[in-house]
């Protein structure tokens, strides 16, 4: 019976140890990079190469050295989060609750760095 109780015991621990885990990373999404929501939100439309929309659109609208939004000299911040929330003609529009204001300005702050 001891010796049951025991292993119950280690069992339960054993079992939380990954609960616990996953608790302590959704306590800090907002902690996340701007590079980082760049990657989840941005890179597949937006990266180099091609089969990402976003830079072939852009390449044929303002030509090859200013289709990659990561390079680009021409945007600034109110751009970026005019696009981010109306869209822009091809581009789907981000809610809010999908990404915030802050994380925007995180994107922004990545996005006209890498630019320079
Ligand atoms: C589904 C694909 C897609 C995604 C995802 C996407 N974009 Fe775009 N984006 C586009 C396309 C396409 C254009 C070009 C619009 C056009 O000219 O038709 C564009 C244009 C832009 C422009 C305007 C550039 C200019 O000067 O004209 C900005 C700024 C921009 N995107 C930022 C972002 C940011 C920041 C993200 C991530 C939060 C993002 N986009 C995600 C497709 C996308």
């Amino acid at each position: 019976m001891r010796i049951r109780i025991f292993a119950l015991v280690l069992l339960t621990s054993a079992a939380l140890v990954p609960f616990a885990a996953i608790d302590a990373q959704q306590a800090e999404p907002q902690k996340r990079s701007g590079e980082d929501l760049y990657q989840q939100w941005c890179a597949g439309c937006h990266d180099p190469g091609p089969g990402h929309p976003g830079t072939m659109r852009m390449e044929g609208d303002f030509g090859p050295e200013n289709s990659v939004l990561r390079d680009m000299q021409a945007i600034n911040r109110p751009l970026i989060h005019y696009a981010v929330r109306q869209g822009f003609q091809m581009m789907p529009p981000f809610r809010p609750t999908e990404i915030t204001d802050e994380e925007v300005d995180r994107i922004a702050d990545y996005l006209l760095e890498e630019g320079q």
